[in-house]
């Protein structure tokens, strides 16, 4: 209710400045670290932190819900299924599955896997396909499936280091995925220093002039070839930012 009338009486650019002060002091999401990702991510859901539709359901954000955003991704990923005979699709933190139901058509098997128990009850009963499938799975902690390419899109910018480093350390164990591709926010003016820590949690590393690099230390991804495949301008939450997609050949 206060946070409502602050945002009324307050203009955009103090609130901007106002955040960016608050996250220096206190730090980015520090209220979530002490909770298990579930517990975070359940919150999230069931408070609508990311939005919610006109039907009040809460959504992964408007990163899953704009055309301009989501459209370019869908054909990106069409292309690179269909270059690469592409059968089987593991979706890591499927979130609302707004932007996978717009590709379950397009390889036999696509299985979606996030770590909220709220998004996946509702996906079961909204999406039903033959070839779907929806499993509770935490990609830090859990064992993770076999698929020939892995979906990672707009999940690990919301991570801790300690999180993305054990799902790192278990990719360049095993040899689960053949492609992995991985879609993050980035700032916009590319001198940023990459993977600042942050607990896990709703925000992303843009607030802190950061952004998720998986081939850079201290996660240091081991893959064959890589390949920035797309690029969308952003300004979100007050800040410049680039919507990087990547496909690493593992
Ligand atoms: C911003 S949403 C993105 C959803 C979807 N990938 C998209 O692009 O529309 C991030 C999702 O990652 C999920 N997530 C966060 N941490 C996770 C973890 N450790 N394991 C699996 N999923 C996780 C969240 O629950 C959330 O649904």
């Amino acid at each position: 209710m206060l946070k409502e009338i602050l945002k009324k009486i307050i203009p955009i650019g103090l609130r901007h400045k106002i955040r960016v002060l608050q996250y220096k002091f206190f730090g980015l999401d520090s209220k979530y670290k002490h909770l298990t990702a579930e517990d975070v991510f359940d919150d999230i859901y069931e408070k609508g932190i990311w939005g919610k539709d006109e039907q009040m359901n809460s959504t992964s954000g408007t990163g899953s819900h704009k055309e301009e955003i989501v459209g370019p991704y869908v054909e990106v990923v069409k292309k690179i299924i269909a270059e690469n005979n592409i059968n089987s699709v593991a979706d890591l933190g499927c979130g609302d599955f707004a932007v996978g139901s717009l590709l379950i058509d397009y390889c036999n098997i696509y299985n979606a896997y996030d770590v909220s128990k709220v998004i996946l009850d509702r996906n079961r009963i909204k999406y039903r396909s033959p070839n779907l499938k929806f499993e509770k799975l935490d990609l830090s902690k859990d064992k993770l499936p076999h698929a020939e390419i892995a979906f990672v899109r707009q999940v690990l910018q919301h991570l801790s280091n300690e999180n993305i480093k054990s799902f790192v350390d278990q990719l360049n164990i095993s040899k689960n995925f053949k492609y992995l591709l991985i879609t993050e926010h980035l700032p916009y003016n590319p001198n940023f220093v990459p993977n600042k820590n942050k607990p896990s949690g709703p925000n992303i590393r843009i607030a802190i002039n950061s952004g998720v690099i998986l081939h850079n230390e201290p996660f240091n991804l081991k893959f064959k070839t890589m390949d920035n495949v797309l690029s969308i301008n952003e300004h979100t939450g007050g800040f410049n930012a680039v919507i990087q997609t990547t496909l690493y050949e593992l």
